[in-house]
């Protein structure tokens, strides 16, 4: 500790105890104000009392508003702040007291304190933060919308987070969910959006939400048809889905049935294997001469194609993008309204919740090559705005020659599909994308795989489809995730 820390905890011995409030009492910014305030008084934690807090009797002490500033505001570092929004949340009553201990070693002479893993304080406060984060990670899974009886656009949840993470959370759904009126319940407390703002008000109770709903039904169908026996790891699931959340979970009805079957299943699958596929396998697409010149070269020559109609009304070739030793490519449908205009691929809606869907996998964009298997935006005038139109089997057909030098420039060991128009183009025209998803198949010098296309997932209109949708297409993004490649 400095000797300006020291003074202050000489002279705090002599100081009355002194009270302070956090209200609400998992607001961050409202401690911020109360710890800067005592830390300017120069009260010493061992003085200072927060409300709430078992530890402390309130009695007799000074109310922390009634002292005047002695010194500067501290000076606590990005870090610290982000501890705090997390630790504030924590239901521990000591939290308060503990972040205010850490605040004055830190501003005191300790700047890098959070660097000490091994001190008390610190690890204490890490543990409550991780707790936090897990709980709030475990609500933005878990939380399922109903919709309100007799009002089609307006959904309700009910969750019992095991903090008060309520306020931190509730921005992401607004987000996400955007476009929908709904209101999650808490048993502290609850938040609104109208889509445009979030309100909070007062705790409900589980009989406020609906119980029961058709999105329920979907859920289930798409959680059985995903389930997979083979992989079932009951430890695993128990850890990652809580058996405290089950009872708001529509699919967890038949978790038990999935899992006493799953044994039969497996045997049936293994038993199954050395039968010959029913289907025609479609024949891979042959492997392409690489141009000379590499990517540059297939670039400048795709600028100027005229081998179908699409180019007249499009602004330009959007051609893919990416570093030119991309270990793996992904290829999506055709160019977008804002792909058209700004030449890039991928950068419009659709774009957006690809990136956040590879952000959530810890993929990084910037280590893929992305492009397209038309490579023009194929659109419908509607007044002012460009309609998109899927691309025909022609279309695609005249831009195959481009993706297949794209790639055999390129050489990606891993190729990933988005839709099935890209999937087409690639595996050949037998392809059925909502049987063969998610799983990988040889190309000639790669391996390859399809997903749903994210547009496909941004089409969904039930918000609780879109979510499933999203999950899906995370759950396929899981393989590339699985290589050493990204
Ligand atoms: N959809 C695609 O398939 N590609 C893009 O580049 C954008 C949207």
């Amino acid at each position: 500790m400095s000797a300006a820390g020291d003074l202050f905890v000489a002279d705090a011995r002599a100081q009355p105890l002194v009270r302070a409030e956090v209200v609400p009492p998992w607001d961050a910014d409202a401690w911020r104000d109360a710890a800067r305030a005592a830390w300017r008084a120069g009260v010493a934690p061992e003085r200072l009392i927060w409300e709430g807090d078992p530890q402390g009797g309130l009695i007799g002490a000074t109310a922390l508003d009634a002292l005047p500033p002695r010194r500067p505001a501290p000076r606590v570092g990005a870090e610290f702040l982000s501890l705090a929004g997390a630790v504030a949340c924590h239901r521990d009553p000591q939290r308060f007291a503990l972040l205010y201990r850490l605040l004055w070693r830190i501003a005191g002479g300790a700047p890098r304190l959070l660097e000490r893993a091994t001190d008390p304080d610190v690890h204490r406060a890490r543990l409550l933060e991780k707790a936090v984060r897990r709980d709030a990670h475990k609500m933005k899974a878990f939380v399922r919308f109903r919709e309100v009886p007799g009002d089609g656009e307006a959904y309700i949840a009910w969750f019992e987070p095991a903090h008060r993470i309520l306020d931190r959370v509730a921005p992401f759904f607004a987000r996400r969910f955007s476009g929908m009126r709904w209101a999650i319940l808490t048993p502290d407390r609850s938040a609104f959006w109208d889509g445009r703002a979030l309100a909070f008000g007062p705790g409900g109770t589980r009989a406020d939400a609906p119980a029961d709903d058709a999105q329920d039904a979907l859920w289930r169908t798409y959680y059985a048809h995903i389930f997979n026996p083979a992989r079932l790891n009951p430890q695993a699931m128990r850890a990652e889905m809580p058996q405290k959340y089950w009872k708001g979970l529509p699919e967890a009805a038949l978790l038990p049935v999935l899992m006493r079957e799953a044994g039969p299943r497996v045997r049936e699958m293994a038993e199954r294997a050395p039968e010959a596929p029913r289907r025609r396998i479609p024949a891979p697409v042959p492997a392409p001469v690489a141009p000379a010149g590499g990517l540059e070269a297939v670039r400048a020559a795709a600028e100027g194609c005229r081998r179908c109609p699409l180019w007249e009304p499009a602004t330009r070739t959007v051609f893919g993008e990416g570093p030119a030793d991309a270990r793996v490519a992904l290829v999506g449908e055709q160019p977008g309204d804002e792909e058209d205009l700004t030449g890039r691929p991928f950068v419009g809606p659709a774009g957006r919740l690809l990136d956040r869907a590879l952000a959530e996998l810890g993929i990084a964009r910037e280590r893929l090559w992305l492009t397209n298997a038309v490579k023009h935006f194929r659109f419908e005038p509607r007044g002012k705005r460009r309609l998109h139109r899927n691309p025909e089997a022609t279309h695609v057909r005249a831009c195959r020659p481009w993706l297949q030098q794209e790639l055999a420039a390129l050489q990606p060991r891993v190729v990933v599909c988005l839709g099935a128009t890209a999937a087409q183009a690639v595996f050949g025209s037998g392809f059925r994308l909502m049987a063969e998803r998610g799983r990988w198949r040889e190309l000639e010098g790669a391996r390859a795989f399809a997903t749903v296309h994210p547009a496909w997932v941004l089409r969904q209109r039930d918000p609780a489809a879109r979510e499933a949708a999203y999950a899906g297409l995370v759950d396929d993004l899981r393989l590339l995730a699985e290589t050493s490649l990204v």
